[in-house]
């Protein structure tokens, strides 16, 4: 079964951070053939802009239509006063796909309950709105509905604005990666079926780019909780779950 694209998921108005006297309508629904043109152009766009290229490499030409009628997930919009603002992908991969958990030190003992929170990206005009953290909150409520309470999710380590949004939304570091050869990537985890986890004290700290000590806590099964800054620069902290 798969959701129109005509159906409207969510709507409502948003308030600019900069205006919030100014409501901005919007709308959410499902993306799809018809919307291809627009997808890649709004990729190509978000793709060109980033200041360090490192912070999101771009997958391969296929995944936009992989994502689009369900052979590895769906793609979603927000529109702000009808104009496309943001791009987001739930992905389900299916047996014997590429499954993030996989690299996990335990992955979960089905991966078919596994989601990819695979892609989102904001038009510069929206950014600051919190809108990762909706479509973040979307996703997770339809990969629930979909049978996959295992959320899983990628970012590098030099995109700082998306990995601290992951953590705001209840995820946790479960595993550093090394992708497209030498670049480095958190795998974030949460399982909807669980009660948030609790951690116990005391804390490790980790600076930000310490790929050792970050490999060290992951092998004592601590987890990467919270974002914190000191001395100018990021640094992780880690803590085991109770
Ligand atoms: C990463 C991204 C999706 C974040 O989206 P967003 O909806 O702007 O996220 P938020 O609204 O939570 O804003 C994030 C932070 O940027 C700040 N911000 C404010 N105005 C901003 C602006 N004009 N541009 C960028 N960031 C801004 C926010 O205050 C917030 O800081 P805080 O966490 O200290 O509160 C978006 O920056 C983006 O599309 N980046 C390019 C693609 C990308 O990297 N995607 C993620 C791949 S994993």
């Amino acid at each position: 079964m798969v959701i129109s694209c005509a159906q409207w998921l969510d709507s409502g108005i948003l308030a600019a951070p900069s205006a919030p006297e100014k409501g901005l309508p919007f709308h959410f629904r499902r993306l799809g053939q018809e919307d291809r043109d627009a997808i890649v152009a709004f990729r190509a766009m978000v793709f060109a802009d980033l200041p360090d290229p490192d912070m999101y490499v771009p997958e391969v030409p296929e995944f936009v239509d992989w994502h689009l009628e369900g052979e590895r997930g769906f793609t979603f919009g927000l529109f702000i006063e009808n104009q496309l603002a943001a791009v987001t992908v739930l992905g389900l991969p299916k047996p014997g796909m590429p499954n993030f958990a996989t690299d996990l030190p335990a992955p979960p003992a089905s991966l078919d309950e596994v989601a990819h929170i695979a892609s989102s990206m904001v038009d510069r005009r929206f950014r600051g709105f919190g809108l990762q953290r909706r479509l973040f909150n979307y996703r997770a409520v339809m990969a629930f509905g979909a049978g996959r309470p295992f959320l899983t999710a990628r970012v590098a380590l030099t995109n700082p604005v998306s990995w601290r949004n992951m953590l705001g939304c209840g995820m946790v570091v479960g595993q550093l990666l090394v992708m497209h050869g030498d670049k480095l990537r958190f795998l974030f985890v949460r399982d909807l079926r669980q009660a948030p986890l609790e951690f116990a004290g005391p804390e490790r700290l980790v600076p930000l780019f310490d790929v050792d000590a970050h490999r060290a806590a992951l092998a004592e099964g601590l987890l990467g909780v919270r974002p914190m800054a000191h001395e100018g620069a990021y640094v992780l902290a880690y803590s085991r779950a109770i």
